[in-house]
């Protein structure tokens, strides 16, 4: 088990993954709290290769190895999973038996009631409790023009406050897995059942704890949006009138004060955009702010990498992440109800 350090010695990070995102974490490798020493992969045609000329930017001096040998390795503090979703349950085992802290950027983890759905790998958790690992998924949802930015206007503004906040996204890039099998993209109209609306309901839920104890009156509405001419998303070409894209919205009616979060993504919406409209019903202020492209992959890898430290802090486990700093405005929340 590796012990909490208080001084600012970097922190000895291992890369899981060789993607893009794994090329971000890499290429901050720089912040002063983490120093990244080495990269894993599962794929045996890329190991013994510079990790600087597989990702071709500029890092640290180090090969890319076998996962498992980078996890065994004596020198590592803590792990930074940038893989596929359905391979973090094996990292968070593997971390846990070895007692390493460890980081995933895939998402799904914010709050408890997105955590019950992984009860069922429990036995990972208490592996983790036992030998002193912490396991954590950051991703960015909840994020910036979802929760911080609103949660900082709300501040400004006096009295009970309105806050409309509509997040659109360009479902372009987006990998073919989750384009036809997470939203159904190409196929029939049917009822939307995503999980993606967790985020969603995840970003409001941080918004109205943040500003008000009040009783909440909750309304939800999820629906598929349809292309009205033949189009191609990504690899996917969408006939006429078939699904192209979703609009998530989440409502909370609290005593004096609505809070309205909706997300829609769809062909060449402005990537991590959007618009916040927030008004204060007692004193007439109305503040219009839009948001355009904060890059996904960036904002995900600084988040991760800005949570390495505070995550050493919390007990061994699971833990979730709001836990620890969405940003400055989030840590300073302790004191404010
Ligand atoms: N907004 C957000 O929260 C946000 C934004 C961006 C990304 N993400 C998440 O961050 C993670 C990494 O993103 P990415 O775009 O870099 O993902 P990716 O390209 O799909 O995968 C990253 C790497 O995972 C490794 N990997 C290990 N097992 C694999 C398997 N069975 N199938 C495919 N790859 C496997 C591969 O590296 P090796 O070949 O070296 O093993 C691959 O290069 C994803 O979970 C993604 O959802 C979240």
């Amino acid at each position: 088990m590796k012990s909490s350090t208080t001084d600012r010695t970097p922190l000895r990070a291992a890369v899981i993954g060789t993607g893009l995102l794994a090329q971000h974490l890499y290429s901050y490798s720089s912040q002063d709290d983490v120093e990244i020493v080495a990269v894993g992969s599962s794929n045996p045609q890329k190991l013994g290769i510079a990790a600087a000329e597989h990702f071709g930017v500029d890092g640290p001096e180090i090969t890319i190895q076998e996962t498992a040998t980078v996890l065994d390795r004596p020198d590592i503090d803590v792990v930074l999973h940038a893989g596929p979703q359905d391979t973090v349950w094996d990292a968070f085992e593997q971390c846990a038996a070895r007692g390493l802290d460890v980081l995933t950027t895939a998402g799904g983890y914010h709050r408890s009631e997105q955590l019950d759905r992984f009860a069922q790998e429990e036995h990972v958790v208490r592996l983790a409790e036992r030998n002193g690992a912490r396991l954590l998924g950051t991703g960015i949802f909840p994020g910036f023009t979802a929760d911080v930015l609103p949660i900082a206007l709300a501040r400004l503004m006096p009295g009970p406050v309105n806050l409309t906040i509509r997040i659109i996204s360009d479902i372009g890039p987006w990998s073919e897995k989750v384009l036809r099998k997470e939203i159904g993209v190409g196929g029939p109209l049917r009822e939307a059942e995503l999980d993606l609306f967790d985020y969603v309901k995840a970003s409001a839920r941080i918004i109205v704890d943040s500003i008000s104890s009040a009783r909440v009156q909750w309304t939800y509405r999820s629906d598929l949006l349809t292309s009205t001419e033949l189009v191609s998303i990504g690899p996917v070409v969408v006939p006429p009138g078939n699904v192209a894209g979703f609009s998530l919205q989440a409502v909370a009616k609290l005593d004096e004060s609505v809070v309205d979060v909706t997300w829609e993504s769809s062909l060449g919406g402005a990537e991590a955009g959007g618009t916040i409209v927030a008004s204060s019903l007692d004193h007439g202020f109305n503040i219009t702010t839009r948001i355009a492209g904060t890059p996904a992959y960036p904002a995900t890898a600084a988040r991760l990498l800005n949570s390495v430290r505070p995550l050493r802090t919390l007990p061994p486990g699971l833990r979730q992440a709001f836990e620890v700093p969405l940003a400055t405005v989030w840590a300073d929340n302790s004191g404010h109800h």
